[in-house]
């Protein structure tokens, strides 16, 4: 006879959830939404099904959705009109995900507005800082690109952002942010810094989405070699050192080790982003009919919470929120 039985305590679904050890609830969703100066109504995203550009007023309306839906918070993202070489628009007053920020907080005052702190989007070569280009060679200058890195958040904190997300990868971002965050009296504004972020060939899509692809050369000299697990430790230790209040790690599913570490080692409030091209795939392998996207999708979200995640950033965060409703 055996004694040892597993099985005993899977017979029934409630003495599984019994025994359950992790859950997703839709207050660990951070809804992201792009924001678009350039369209008179929402643009459909080609390579991601279901997301859209939207206009200030369109952003606000889906963020209200979103929040009537028990979503929490929303990342944002900015497509401005006009890019240049010193980034303005990403630091202009009347920017984009300036008057979005204003925008959502209007429709929806509790809602905790978290805006993506990079200048990809608004330099006309689309490198996440000031960049030297001498035909494929590019050399992204890191402590120039501070300074308009910490007048972007800024900008947002006085817009009324209460988190602000780095995602550029310069070396002392956080630092600097968190200077002249307290310098102008936002010493409330907390940092969620995308901390080990890599050079990843999963976020095709987004630079679809974010009208964000790099003119010239690749993000290889400022986000991660993807063959790096103790240098994201590294890069993580230091955003933490530089007053990072939470934590980032992205993309998700195919770096679930290096969130299983950094929560392991750190214990920080972590986040992961589960990206573009992770959405993309699912989305397309449901849309064949090769897997059921409910069930892959809501085994994604597991999976991020199992390794550690206590915030998950997700395209498909209104779909998680219906299905954990049992829709
Ligand atoms: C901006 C930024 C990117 C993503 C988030 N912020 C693109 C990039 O680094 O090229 C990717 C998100 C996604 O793929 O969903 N630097």
């Amino acid at each position: 006879m055996l004694t040892r039985r597993p099985r005993r305590l899977r017979i029934t679904p409630a003495l599984r959830s019994m025994v359950r050890e992790n859950q997703v609830a839709v207050t660990d969703l951070i809804y992201p939404l792009f924001v678009s100066e350039r369209i008179a109504s929402r643009v459909p995203v080609g390579s991601m099904p279901g997301v859209f550009q939207y206009t200030v007023e369109e952003a606000a309306m889906e963020a209200l959705a979103a929040w009537k839906e028990g979503i929490q918070s929303v990342l944002l993202f900015g497509i401005p009109a006009e890019k240049d070489e010193q980034a303005q628009q990403a630091y202009a007053g009347e920017g984009i995900v300036q008057r979005a920020v204003r925008a959502i907080k209007k429709a929806a005052p509790q809602m905790i507005v978290i805006t993506d702190v990079c200048l990809c989007e608004y330099m006309s070569h689309g490198h996440c800082g000031i960049a030297e280009i001498e035909g494929d060679h590019v050399h992204v200058l890191n402590d120039a690109s501070l300074e308009l890195l910490a007048r972007a958040a800024v900008s947002h904190a006085a817009a009324g952002a209460d988190i602000v997300a780095p995602s550029d990868m310069m070396d002392g971002r956080v630092s600097a942010i968190r200077a002249a965050l307290d310098e102008a009296g936002f010493e409330n504004t907390a940092i969620l810094s995308y901390a080990a972020k890599f050079a990843s060939a999963f976020y095709g899509p987004f630079r679809d989405a974010a009208e964000s692809a790099p003119q010239a050369g690749d993000r290889r000299s400022y986000q991660m070699d993807p063959a790096n697990a103790l240098e994201a430790l590294r890069e993580v230790a230091l955003d933490i050192e530089e007053a990072a209040d939470m934590v980032m790690v992205k993309p998700g599913l195919p770096y679930l080790d290096i969130l299983w570490r950094v929560k392991e080692r750190f214990e920080m409030p972590t986040a992961v982003y589960h990206v573009s091209g992770e959405y993309a795939m699912v989305k397309a392998a449901a849309a064949n009919g090769w897997v059921d996207e409910r069930g892959t999708t809501l085994e994604v979200m597991l999976a991020f919470k199992r390794a550690g995640a206590d915030l998950i950033v997700t395209y498909a965060a209104r779909d998680v929120a219906k299905w954990l409703r049992g829709g």
